[in-house]
């Protein structure tokens, strides 16, 4: 697999690459088809892992259907050619990073998620690039992002057995990159995807960096997901993280963010001050988890093994599936 160490993400914006021809839409010939490549035995990650030493180009992949839409790009369906294994495939304009100053972001991300294997994180299993784009070379999630599930149900909201399970499964990774002492600083449902069984795939580690950290880059979008210390700008670490769960387990149950407000200056009013209010329908025991990490003082939070052990997570995620007993 190339990780690229050798060929450093250093040189992702000073190219001397040919120019490839533009990405194309498939032809009839090359159609990818989500079906191909998916559930086959014989196809899977060994082979795009295998080539470490040769470099990847887009002559390598017949490209799809758009999955989904970046600032600084598109995400495409793509399958490689040779083994036919179906990626996902991220084309970042150069032109775009560089107006917004954010290649040492682009460079740390694909270092970050290049490393990390875990079920509920997506995989990065290379890049390339040429005079005009980056590409990243990551895993597909055939159920997609999880924000337009959580847009079809009845009020925009998860049921809290689905919640409870997403919240475990984000607890589990989060566990595993603060373990390697990455923070991912960016939860928020837009950066989760779904694997075909349903399960939750931590997806952008654009804004993730190693703790502890001291933000150097403007905040641009909302600031919803974001704890006090991050919009006032301090020093933190990974319990900006723990946070943000408490803020995604709001938002999966309630349908909004919990100090969504009319303007920034109001979110961030809201969020200093811990403005939390819930909904009737919300039960007391993720209440309590959500009053538990949404604390202002980051070493107040819940731990992340506090969340696994907590009874709204036992409630929802034991496996309650009844076994007859053995007759006698
Ligand atoms: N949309 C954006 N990235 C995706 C991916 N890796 N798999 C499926 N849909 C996506």
């Amino acid at each position: 697999m190339q990780t690229n160490k050798e060929n450093n993400a250093g040189g992702v914006v000073a190219s001397s690459a040919p120019q490839r021809a533009p990405l194309k839409e498939t032809t009839k010939s090359n159609v990818v088809n989500e079906a191909d490549g998916l559930h086959k035995d014989s196809v899977n990650s060994d082979s795009l892992e295998d080539k470490d030493k040769q470099k990847w180009s887009l002559d390598n992949f017949e490209i799809g259907r758009p999955l989904g839409k970046g600032k600084f790009g598109n995400v495409y369906l793509a399958r490689e050619k040779s083994s036919k294994f179906i990626v996902a495939l991220k084309v970042l304009f150069k032109s775009q990073l560089q107006k917004s100053n954010v290649e040492h972001q682009l460079r740390r991300e694909i270092e970050i998620q290049a490393h990390l294997r875990h079920p509920n994180i997506l995989r990065l299993y290379g890049y390339f690039h040429d005079a005009v784009r980056v590409y990243l070379i990551l895993e597909y999630a055939p159920r997609g992002e999880l924000y337009k599930e959580m847009q079809a149900q009845p009020h925009s909201r998860f049921d809290e057995k689905r919640s409870a399970k997403y919240i475990m499964q984000l607890a589990n990774a989060l566990k595993y990159c603060h373990t390697k002492k990455v923070i991912h600083r960016d939860i928020k449902p837009e950066n989760l995807l779904l694997s075909l069984r349903g399960d939750l795939k931590i997806a952008d580690f654009g804004w993730s960096v190693h703790a502890p950290s001291s933000r150097r880059t403007t905040l641009c979008g909302t600031l919803d997901y974001l704890p006090p210390e991050m919009v006032e700008g301090k020093a933190h670490d990974e319990k900006v993280d723990l946070w943000s769960l408490g803020v995604l387990c709001y938002e999966f149950l309630c349908g909004k963010p919990p100090f969504e407000a009319e303007s920034n200056s109001d979110t961030y009013k809201r969020i200093c001050s811990v403005d939390l209010r819930f909904p009737s329908h919300v039960s007391d025991k993720a209440k309590d988890l959500m009053v538990k990490l949404l604390r202002h003082s980051p070493r107040d939070r819940l731990s992340l093994d506090g969340v696994l052990q907590h009874p709204w997570i036992g409630q929802w995620t034991e496996d309650r599936s009844t076994v007859p007993p053995p007759k006698k």
